[in-house]
């Protein structure tokens, strides 16, 4: 114990020269960079380096920073003293730092500095300051920014701000990106933020913030105000050009369309989770009357409402990103679709719409993914020359069932179809009627269809054909009809196929020919056979779980073992004894069975069927079948021919019997 303990001390030595005698753990040093991090150092060591670069004391338990405790800062480029307990910095402490880039002061007390209102002095080099997690409240991050005035990059990230006054930033003119994230900020003074003039990236996500009403930061490019309770955004009435690219007002409360720049370069407008009703920026007068009287749209500060006067047209030229997933929307007017005209992303998931119509030539004609899921929809149309581009439509759960038959084969670039949850049939491939239902055959593009939960009845012959499918999802359609030729046409393309949940109880379908088929969902069904090729298959993962299979054929075994590489069986009544060639390709390593603790199969013992776990199939569970079998055949042979013997026996007893008789007869009769 004693022996090994030394050398540990020896090895710890050899790798850290600069070890404390009393400090049982040392920094780690690789050239200029010196790394004492997470060593529960209370003072910084005392031999160091004399030219440090990095010098990273996190995680440690350093209180006080003075010119007495800390080795020479004046190479020091980066100092990193993220979560300790600093609650004192010496005044002037950092003024001789003229190479101090990175300054993490992160997770410490430093409230209990600022309570002693005394500034912390220069920071002139400092280009990042990081000063979240100190419990700082309004006005005390004043002391730290007085004289920084290269400082670029600032956070205050999960402090207990309140209110940016007007001379917050004065001394830190420099700043480009602000991080006021998670705090609680009710109140940003007019002018705490207009003389930044470098000013590009503001996050004040996570705060209180109620209304703003005259956004004028013409040089910001990304404002992120998500997880506030803003009620409205109302920009100033400017002719000047917005820089702002990022926009970021999810999770608020905001009731009508934000007033943003005339002249703006929006790229990225995320308004989901809000409560707005309509693309307009103000209802009408009576409601917004009534909105007042009931407190909900405030004034601030002597301001108008929050609210555009005039409904003036917005338009948005360089927007590809919009969000207005989870509103109150009931209808979306075409007038807006041409105002957005570059528009790539387009979500309205999650509202009230009714109706959704792109109907005005070249409209939406960027677009590559609509999002207008979970809605009500009832009718849904798309003009000539519109969606042109789109690749991706998501129209799930809005229990649609008639739509015009060809309205997805008019989308020239379509390649994903999310259908699921509604009450779809699907047209047969080219003749026959062409009503109620839907036409998914000859779309050239699609490659991804995501049918079930359509309470769909059938799927007829070649209803996919001449659609170049890679994904079908058919589950969740209990007793959907597939037959020998449903799938007919997806030969050469389809590799993943869910037929999960449909109740069927055969499938007539040969996959042998599905030469691309790797993924083939069929569980929760009622098959009790999977006889599906008649050659090799090429399927790589097979889901059969929770059927009514009792055996799987020697013909199903040799199809897959050649490419199979995932099985899922669980949940089958399969049989222990009739399945040996099921058994056998369990058993081997390259398979994955990810449920096999839960695969199950039966054996009869004493006449009583007995469920056992497949991977405790002994030999003698089917022997033993055999042994009875086999006495039983024995004594079933004995009896019968102890009874061929008997018989016999009372044949020929009886025939002597009856000579007898006669005999006697004879002799009576004689006598007679
Ligand atoms: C830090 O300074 C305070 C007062 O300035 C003192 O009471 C405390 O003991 C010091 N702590 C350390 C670890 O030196
Ligand atoms: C900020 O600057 C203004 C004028 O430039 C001055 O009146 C104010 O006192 C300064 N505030 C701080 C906190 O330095
Ligand atoms: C500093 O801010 C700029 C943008 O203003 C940003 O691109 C950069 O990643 C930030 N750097 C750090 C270290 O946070
Ligand atoms: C805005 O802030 C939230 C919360 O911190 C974050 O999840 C989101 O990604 C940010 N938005 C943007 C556009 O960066
Ligand atoms: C939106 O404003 C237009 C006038 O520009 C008006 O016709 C329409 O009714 C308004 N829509 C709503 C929902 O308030
Ligand atoms: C649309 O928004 C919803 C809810 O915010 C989200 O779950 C969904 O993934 C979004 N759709 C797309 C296509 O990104
Ligand atoms: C749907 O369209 C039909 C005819 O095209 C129309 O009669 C009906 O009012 C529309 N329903 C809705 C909710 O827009
Ligand atoms: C089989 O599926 C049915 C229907 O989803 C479910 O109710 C049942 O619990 C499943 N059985 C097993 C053993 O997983």
């Amino acid at each position: 114990m004693g022996t090994r303990l030394w050398i540990l001390m020896l090895v710890v030595h050899q790798v850290s020269p600069y070890r404390r005698p009393a400090q049982p753990l040392t920094c780690h040093v690789v050239q200029e960079d010196v790394d004492c991090s997470g060593l529960n150092l209370r003072r910084i060591p005392v031999r160091l380096p004399s030219s440090i670069h990095l010098l990273d004391l996190s995680r440690n338990l350093l209180q006080n920073l003075t010119d007495r405790d800390l080795p020479d800062l004046s190479t020091v480029q980066h100092l990193n003293l993220h979560a300790n307990k600093i609650q004192f910095i010496q005044p002037g402490l950092f003024q001789d730092t003229s190479r101090l880039e990175v300054l993490d002061l992160s997770g410490n007390s430093l409230d209990l500095y600022a309570a002693l209102k005394t500034h912390v002095g220069p920071l002139r080099s400092v280009r990042h300051l990081d000063l979240s997690g100190n419990g700082l409240f309004t006005d005390m991050s004043d002391y730290f920014l007085s004289d920084a005035p290269v400082l670029t990059n600032l956070s205050l990230d999960g402090n207990s701000i309140t209110k940016i006054s007007r001379h917050t930033f004065n001394g830190s003119q420099a700043l480009r990106n602000i991080d006021l994230h998670n705090n609680v900020i009710i109140e940003i003074e007019e002018g705490a933020f207009e003389s930044l003039t470098g000013l590009s990236e503001l996050d004040l996500s996570v705060n209180s913030i109620s209304c703003i009403t005259d956004f004028n930061l013409v040089q910001l490019k990304t404002l992120n105000l998500s997880k506030n309770s803003l009620n409205s955004f109302q920009t100033v009435d400017s002719d000047l050009e917005f820089e702002l690219q990022y926009l970021d007002l999810r999770e608020n409360k905001i009731l009508y369309f934000p007033v943003l720049p005339e002249r703006n370069k929006l790229v990225y407008l995320d308004l989901s989770r809000n409560l707005l009703r309509s693309v307009n920026c103000s209802g009408p007068l009576e409601e917004l009357e009534n909105l007042k009287a009931s407190g909900y749209l405030s004034t601030d500060h002597d301001k108008p409402l929050c609210l555009c006067v005039n409904q003036r047209h917005q338009a948005f030229p360089k927007l590809l990103y919009l969000d207005l997933s989870y509103n109150q929307f009931k209808s979306i007017p075409s007038s807006f679709f041409s105002s957005v005209a570059s528009l790539e992303s387009l979500n309205i998931s999650n509202n009230c719409l009714e109706s959704f119509s792109v109907d005005l030539e070249g409209h939406l004609n960027s677009l590559k993914t609509l999002d207008i899921s979970y809605n009500n929809l009832q009718n849904l149309s798309f003009g000539e020359n519109t969606l042109a581009a789109l690749e991706v439509l998501h129209l799930q759960g809005n229990a649609l069932s008639t739509l015009d038959p060809g309205i997805f084969s008019r989308l020239p670039n379509i390649q994903s179809l999310h259908l699921q949850q509604n009450l779809f049939s699907i047209c047969p491939s080219l003749k026959g009627p062409m009503h109620d239902c839907i036409r998914l055959s000859s779309i050239p593009t699609l490659s991804y269809l995501y049918l079930s939960e359509n309470s769909l009845e059938s799927v007829p012959p070649g209803a996919f054909h001449g659609s170049p499918l890679l994904i079908l999802d058919l589950s969740l359609n209990p007793g959907v009809d597939v037959g020998t030729s449903s799938l007919s046409g997806l030969e050469t393309t389809l590799t993943h196929l869910s037929l999960r949940g449909n109740q069927l109880r055969n499938l007539a379908v040969d996959f042998t020919f599905f030469q691309k088929l790797k993924c083939l969902d069929l569980s929760v069904n009622r098959l009790t056979g999977v006889s599906l090729w008649s050659g090799d298959s090429s399927v790589e993962s097979l889901n059969l779980q929770n059927n009514s299979l009792v055996t799987l054929t020697s013909d199903t075994v040799f199809a897959l073992q050649e490419s199979l590489r995932t099985l899922y069986v669980g949940s089958n009544p399969l049989s222990c004894c009739g399945n040996p060639y099921l058994l056998t390709m369990l058993q081997q390593d390259r398979l994955n069975v990810p449920d096999i603790a839960v695969v199950t199969c039966w054996y009869t013992r004493d006449s009583e069927s007995v469920e056992i776990s497949v991977s405790a199939v002994e030999p003698e569970h089917c022997e033993s079948v055999d042994r009875k079998v086999l006495w039983i055949s024995v004594i079933v042979v004995l009896a019968l021919g102890l009874m061929l013997v008997s018989v016999v026996a009372l044949k020929l007893c009886r025939l002597k019997k009856h000579r007898f008789k006669r005999g006697i007869r004879f002799k009576r009769g004689i006598n007679a």
